[in-house]
């Protein structure tokens, strides 16, 4: 039966300093038994760290799950963080001697795969996380936390190692939008389970082109198809897809639009009134809904099943019910609005180069085995495809040379579209992102600025099965 548990709502760390257990727990997401999961802290989704801007946040992770997971590595996605903080992917090791899809020497050292960087088994690493940009506080954003190992990053995902991070700051806190109680957090995924309630085990022998695993039960909050109630007014919610490849479209089915307020790199310029807005995977979008049109009714939120034309293998955006809102019958005030004015752009986005210094192609290829890959290579964690000097703003091109759609995500900072198959993006991506959707056949045009950090980040399609499947590169900052 459909929207019969209530919305979970994770519980909120706000320590500055904290320690979180990896490790295995139960959770009730169907009727009947409880389902294992591999967790951050004993949930899925694990718990929503809130943190202030500005405020050096460092968390421990211990690595309780059995010795067989092999090495764990944390990255906080959407973060401005050090290189050896950032999740490095590592290379082979005694739990992982091969790789089936990415070309990595056996002998590497530890320092040069990155594998001093992960968590072992039974260990713990601490990560900082400063949440500044050039020793200013950063700004407020919605971002997320998960694993990024080499070669298992869909697999560990799949078990449920993935959470919430929320950045707030003075000048959201401004702002009249709505908050507290009225600005909820939804993580959607999708997973599929047998019939004793267990996660299945989807990572059979699909290929590139053919890698995407979709599951058949769509979870918020790590519950299927909850509910929730609310007061007749306006609520903020944020939105985050952590999907292995599904793309949902979102709509209210009482076509209430949605005032789109932020994106992956916080609030935007201006708020866009949306009817449908497509997340894809690791995506996040911010919408005010208002609930006082709805009073005493209810409200699902629900995704379209496709954007005709577009998209002819990718994503396999969801077609039905997410969750429900119960709306409550009683009215209250309600003294929150959105600006027609919410946070600028950067100034450096004005005044950025829009010729490419470099070009990121991805196809699909290969001798022995077929792999994705980016500029003729899979994944090599010695390698870097392309250098930066700190302090410098790089203008990329981004062009999908294969017939699926890919959703590609940019380390070290938050980026900016300049344009899409040479057109200025439309309002809604108008803003800083980290993720973007690439249709196939397509080029984007996005821009950043590199302070703070040296050292290598990493370039990849998000669909978490590309990543795995040899889609991911590196670039360097150098000092
Ligand atoms: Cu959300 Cu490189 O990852
Ligand atoms: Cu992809």
């Amino acid at each position: 039966m459909p929207f019969r548990a209530p919305l979970p709502i994770p519980p909120e760390l706000t320590a500055a300093r904290l320690e979180i257990p990896i490790r295995l727990a139960e959770q009730g997401i169907l009727p009947g038994r409880k389902t294992k999961l591999w967790t951050f802290g004993g949930s899925f989704p694990g718990p929503t760290i809130r943190r202030p801007a500005g405020e050096r946040t460092e968390i421990s992770f211990h690595h309780e799950l059995p010795a067989s997971v092999g090495e764990l590595s944390v990255h906080l996605h959407g973060g401005h963080n050090r290189t050896q903080f950032d999740g490095q992917p590592g290379g082979l090791t005694g739990a992982q001697p091969f790789s089936e899809y990415c070309d990595i020497s056996q002998d590497l050292s530890p320092r040069a795969s990155g594998n001093e960087l992960l968590i072992r088994p039974g260990e713990s690493k601490r990560y900082v996380y400063d949440l500044t940009e050039e020793g200013h506080p950063e700004r407020a954003a919605f971002k997320w936390y998960h694993d990024h190992r080499l070669d298992r990053t869909a697999l560990h995902a799949w078990h449920g190692l993935a959470g919430m991070f929320i950045v707030d700051d003075g000048f959201e806190a401004a702002l009249p939008l709505p908050h507290g109680d009225h600005d909820l957090a939804l993580t959607i995924a999708d997973r599929s389970f047998d019939r004793h309630n267990q996660l299945t085990d989807p990572f059979t022998d699909l290929r590139p082109p053919n890698d995407g695993i979709a599951g058949g039960r769509i979870l918020v909050n790590g519950a299927f198809m909850p509910h929730h109630r609310v007061a007749a007014r306006r609520y903020r919610l944020r939105v985050l897809n952590v999907s292995q490849f599904r793309a949902y479209d979102l709509y209210l089915s009482n076509g209430a639009p949605m005032v789109q307020i932020g994106a992956d790199g916080g609030l935007m310029p201006r708020p866009v009134r949306r009817s449908r807005i497509l997340v894809g995977p690791a995506e996040r979008v911010e919408v005010v809904v208002d609930f006082a049109h709805a009073r005493g009714d209810s409200v699902e939120l629900r995704s379209a099943p496709h954007r005709p034309g577009r998209d002819p293998l990718g994503s396999h955006t969801y077609g039905g019910p997410l969750m429900q809102f119960r709306v409550d019958s009683t009215r209250v005030p309600d003294r929150s609005r959105v600006p027609a004015r919410l946070r600028p752009l950067p100034p450096w986005t004005k005044k950025v180069s829009r010729r490419p210094d470099h070009t990121w192609t991805i196809t699909v290829g290969g001798v022995f085995k077929t792999s994705w890959l980016i500029n003729g290579r899979s994944f090599d964690p010695t390698y870097c495809d392309t250098g930066v000097r700190l302090g410098e703003t790089a203008t990329w091109e981004l062009h999908n040379k294969t017939s699926v759609a890919h959703l590609m995500h940019l380390h070290h900072t938050s980026w900016y579209l300049l344009s899409r198959e040479g057109r200025p993006p439309p309002p809604w991506e108008d803003c800083l992102k980290d993720t973007f959707f690439i249709y196939p056949g397509e080029r984007i045009v996005v821009a950043g600025r590199l302070v703070d950090h040296t050292g290598k980040f990493v370039v990849h399609c998000h669909m978490l099965d590309h990543e795995d499947h040899g889609l991911m590169s590196q670039f360097r900052v150098r000092a």
